[in-house]
């Protein structure tokens, strides 16, 4: 069976995801920073290693690469992120939280796919997928406020897009898409979707991917975003 790595995999979708992948089958590598205390992860069934990762440390990514060795990585799931000026004004916006939300949810996904692309390159599938937002798209930035989400998210397409063109030659197919509003901790309890939905419908469009999606910004649904 095919093997995924996920990030941020004790709760919210990156839990969805290692519940319905392991469900499925699939050798599940599951990371988070502190899986002594993902209980919920802990206690999911099926073929799951856990690996403790904070994707924004160097030397967690080391350790995680080190213990990965030369095993193939079929999927790589860029799912840890940060939304931490919720609803934030102009007048509101913090530089120094807006640099750490940019380095969890632009900088560490590149670095951290960078790192693995080897183990990528070994498997059957080579995907990387890295879970974005339609809050990213920036023709349709049309309100205000939000802004170390929003950009960060549109930074993350240009980065994974850019990433694309260059995993090409290694037959590596990466693509980020948008996985709705979803009810996580993240997502609010207002949100339209619940995570069994959500990470579903990502699931299918990643099963549907082919060579020539690489480098597109696609929905729930498979269907192409607006950048
Ligand atoms: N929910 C939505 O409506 C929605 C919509 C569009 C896109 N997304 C995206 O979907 C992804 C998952 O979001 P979610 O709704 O599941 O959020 P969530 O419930 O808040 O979970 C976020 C996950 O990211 C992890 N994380 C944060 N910083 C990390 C770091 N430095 N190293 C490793 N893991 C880290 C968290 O780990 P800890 O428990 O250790 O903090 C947690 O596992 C995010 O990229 C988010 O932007 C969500």
């Amino acid at each position: 069976m095919p093997s995924v790595l996920i990030t941020g995999a004790n709760r919210g979708l990156g839990l969805e995801f290692a519940r319905q992948y392991a469900a499925d089958g699939w050798r599940v590598i599951a990371t988070c920073r502190v899986p002594q205390r993902a209980h919920a992860l802990q206690a999911l069934k099926g073929d799951i290693e856990h690996h403790a990762l904070d994707v924004t440390d160097n030397m967690s990514i080391g350790t995680l690469i080190t213990a990965l060795g030369h095993a193939p990585v079929d999927l790589l799931l860029l799912n840890a992120g940060v939304h931490l000026q919720k609803d934030c004004t102009l007048d509101e916006l913090d530089g120094e939280r807006w640099l750490r939300e940019l380095e969890v949810n632009v900088i560490a996904p590149l670095m951290l796919a960078r790192r693995l692309a080897d183990n990528i390159t070994r498997s059957d599938l080579r995907r990387i997928v890295a879970i974005s937002s339609g809050s990213g798209s920036i023709s349709n930035m049309k309100s205000g406020g939000n802004y170390a989400y929003r950009t960060g998210k549109a930074a993350l397409n240009a980065a994974m897009k850019i990433l694309a063109a260059d995993l090409a030659p290694r037959g590596i197919t990466v693509v980020p898409i948008g996985p709705g509003h979803t009810r996580t901790d993240m997502g609010g309890v207002d949100a339209p979707h619940t995570a069994e939905d959500s990470v579903a419908r990502v699931r299918g469009v990643i099963a549907r991917l082919t060579f020539k999606d690489s480098g597109t910004f696609l929905s729930r649904d498979g269907a192409p975003l607006p950048w």
